[in-house]
């Protein structure tokens, strides 16, 4: 048996990615980066790829990533693309002492013609394309194989609108947050999702069969209620975690907006049958976990999220980013999570910048950082790799 390797010999146990290689990604044609474990701090003009690392990153983890894009939106459009590999990431990632090589991207399957002659589709996809996830050499059954392995939270700008905008986004967030803790809420959601379609097809075109009815609210009774009581034990941790931290980023204190998960899948079922009628004429399903909104409170200014500022959002939305990362790294060895922070200094004074690193290296996670200008990353020096980002290239900074 071969010795493992030691990844950071001396270092605090880490989860991080020490070499990333991309290929036909969105603006690079090719790119590499070697890196030592440390926080990254990626800076430069807009339009120089930074967000583009980011969710090259978020690749390596279940799911469609940060940008939460098509596979084929990855391709880099360009006039020369590879015939094997519509585009490609590949990564060591060390996981504590064991090192992975993760590679995943989107491949020209070489078999018969699709139904339109495999033609082209904006974005360099095709029918037949399919998403090619590959583990230490070997191929995964899919990405959701990566879940044990890379953990990963992100915060975009996107996210700023988050307690503002419509219940989905905030419950999206919710329970990519879940999924860390309860690998299985991905299977119940996508059984919940696909069973509650299809009574709703059947509601509105027939046949209003009872008997199959039945069958597809026990299907979403179980998975829903299975939702329900991962979400209720992950919002606990949450707020515990959030409760137990003093620091420079707020508490918060989250609660949803319903209290299904006390609910037995018999009580859903019962409800379900007998809200087909007006669900029928209201043309979509009245009760279940796909209308719960995660409810973030300021506790020291006594303000919901929504009430609060800009730069307060933000910080609230750091906070629970912080605790879920505690909270993984409890439950996962004391491994936190990659975090994937793009344009984390915008809106964050120099205290709170300040204060965001001294977290960051108490969680000895590897941070990947993007900013415009390197100012904002003054005095991180020693203790983060920057790489200033330009035309595709990357240039360490000393
Ligand atoms: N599929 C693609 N093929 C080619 N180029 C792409 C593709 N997708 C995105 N780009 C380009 O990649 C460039 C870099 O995008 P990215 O979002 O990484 O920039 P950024 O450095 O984060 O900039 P900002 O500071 O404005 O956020 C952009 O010019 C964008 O148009
Ligand atoms: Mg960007």
């Amino acid at each position: 048996m071969q010795p493992e390797r030691a990844a950071f010999a001396g270092a605090p146990a880490k989860l991080a990615v020490t070499q990333l290689r991309l290929t036909n990604f969105r603006s690079y044609a090719s790119g590499a980066l070697a890196l030592s474990g440390a926080p990254v701090v990626l800076a430069g003009p807009n339009g120089a790829g930074k967000t583009n690392i980011l969710d090259a990153i978020s690749m390596l983890s279940p799911g469609r990533g940060l940008r939460g894009a098509k596979l084929a939106e990855h391709t880099r459009k360009s006039p020369v693309v590879s015939d094997a590999a519509l585009w490609a990431v590949a990564a060591t990632v060390a996981r504590g002492a064991t090192e992975y090589e993760i590679g995943t991207g989107l491949i020209r399957s070489s078999g018969a013609l699709g139904p339109n002659g495999g033609e082209k589709r904006p974005g360099g996809g095709s029918r037949q394309d399919k998403r090619s996830v590959r583990l230490n050499g070997v191929e995964a059954r899919g990405s959701a194989d990566l879940g044990d392995i890379v953990q990963l939270i992100w915060l975009t700008p996107a996210m700023d609108r988050l307690f503002i905008e419509s219940a989905g986004g905030r419950r999206r967030f919710l329970d990519r947050l879940v999924l860390g803790f309860e690998p299985a809420h991905a299977r119940h959601s996508t059984r919940y999702e696909t069973a509650m379609r299809e009574r709703a097809r059947l509601l509105k075109y027939g046949p209003r069969d009872p008997a199959w009815l039945d069958g597809l609210e026990s299907e979403m009774a179980e998975a829903g209620i299975a939702i329900a009581t991962a979400r209720a034990i992950a919002v606990e941790r949450l707020s515990r975690a959030l409760t137990e931290h003093v620091g420079e980023f707020p508490a918060a204190a989250l609660s949803l907006s319903d209290e299904l998960h006390l609910s037995s899948a018999d009580e859903l079922r019962a409800r379900l049958a007998a809200s087909r009628i007006r669900d029928a004429e209201a043309g979509r399903t009245g009760h279940g976990p796909h209308t719960t909104d995660l409810m973030v409170r300021h506790t020291a200014k006594r303000a919901d999220a929504q009430d609060c500022s800009t730069g307060e959002q933000k910080a609230l939305l750091i906070s629970i980013i912080l605790a879920d990362a505690r909270e993984l790294s409890r439950a996962r060895d004391g491994l936190a999570p990659l975090l994937l922070l793009d344009e984390i200094a915008a809106h964050l004074d120099a205290r709170r910048r300040s204060a965001l690193f001294e977290e960051i290296h108490a969680l000895s996670a590897q941070a990947w950082m993007t900013g415009t200008d390197l100012s904002l990353f003054e005095g991180w020096g020693r203790n983060a790799e920057i790489f200033l980002v330009e035309n595709g290239q990357f240039m360490r900074q000393e």
